[in-house]
């Protein structure tokens, strides 16, 4: 039996790894990935390295072992149809008997059009009868924090958020709480929301932005059409830009908050602040 961890070689993935490698041998560890070389360092370290692409079904076969407990990390290919790549797991992970399958999903309360793929993939994983544990996590800090140097390039933080708040945590905190559900019992059959301690406005994190920095950076709201026509002038393609503006129509609404207290509960510790990754942001 196995603790396997698909998309490993992502950002999301590799905090999963490390913070399992810190709870279990190594050996009881498979990172699932599609570029061996990109993870050659847990390899070293007595990881399983499966290379294994969710367009290619037949790579699956034979990954899974009855008794594994798998974490799906949702796909970044959204042209590509997610449900039925994130089913390509599910089948397989169905086939092999594993105990357990747990998902990154997208918060309840998002009716943006980005949670499609993710109500779609959560339809299929309760369809199969598997095990399953759904992981809706609310959004990163990240987002934001490593997409500064337009902001600092023009002293402004732009989006078409309105006032809307958003409760958001670092990468760190929701790779804890899929550790503690990979690692403990009682799970089984689960449904988290998950989000950070405390919302934010965007007009919070521009203040926060100018306390750091030292310089006046200001909220620039603007509609969800201003909003794509200024990514998609910046070379996000039309689709996305679309996609990322209507996220922001529901942060207007109030979508991204989340306010279980499950993240923290899971990670058995407060999440991480956001001026903590906007501190960590502006040293690198
Ligand atoms: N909650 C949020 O705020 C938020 C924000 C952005 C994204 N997300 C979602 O959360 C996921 C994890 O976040 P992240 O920051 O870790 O994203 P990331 O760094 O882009 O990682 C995505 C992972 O998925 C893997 N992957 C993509 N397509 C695949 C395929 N066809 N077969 C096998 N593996 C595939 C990638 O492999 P390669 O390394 O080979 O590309 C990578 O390991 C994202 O993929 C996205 O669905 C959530």
């Amino acid at each position: 039996m196995s603790i396997v961890v698909t998309g490993a070689s992502g950002k999301l993935g590799r905090h999963v790894v490390e913070q399992l490698l810190e709870k279990v041998p190594a050996e009881q560890v498979t990172a699932v990935v599609r570029s061996p070389e990109k993870v050659a360092g847990l390899a070293e370290r007595g990881v399983r390295v499966a290379v294994a692409d969710y367009n290619a079904p037949e790579t699956f076969d034979g990954l899974f072992a009855a008794g594994d407990r798998v974490l799906l990390v949702s796909g970044n290919e959204f042209d590509k149809g997610r449900v039925r790549q994130h089913s390509v797991v599910i089948d397989a992970a169905k086939a092999a008997g594993v105990a357990l399958l747990a998902y990154t999903s997208a918060p309840g309360s998002l009716t943006a059009a980005l949670a499609d793929d993710h109500r779609g993939t959560e339809q299929a994983l309760l369809d199969s009868g598997v095990p399953y544990v759904l992981l809706r996590n609310g959004w990163y800090h990240e987002n934001y924090t490593e997409n500064l140097a337009p902001v600092l390039e023009h002293d402004a933080v732009v989006a078409a958020a309105g006032e809307g708040r958003v409760s958001s945590a670092s990468r760190a905190d929701y790779a804890a709480a899929a550790v503690t559900v990979l690692t403990g019992d009682g799970h089984e059959n689960a449904t988290y929301e998950l989000g950070g301690d405390e919302a934010w406005s965007f007009a919070e994190y521009a203040a926060e932005l100018s306390r750091q920095t030292g310089r006046e950076i200001a909220y620039h709201p603007v509609t969800p059409e201003a909003l794509t026509d200024i990514l998609a002038g910046a070379g996000v393609p039309e689709p996305v830009a679309a996609v990322l503006a209507g996220v922001d129509a529901a942060i207007a609404k109030g979508e991204l908050v989340v306010d279980s207290g499950d993240l923290s509960r899971l990670a058995g510790r407060p999440t991480t602040p956001l001026s903590e990754a906007v501190a960590a942001a502006l040293k690198d």
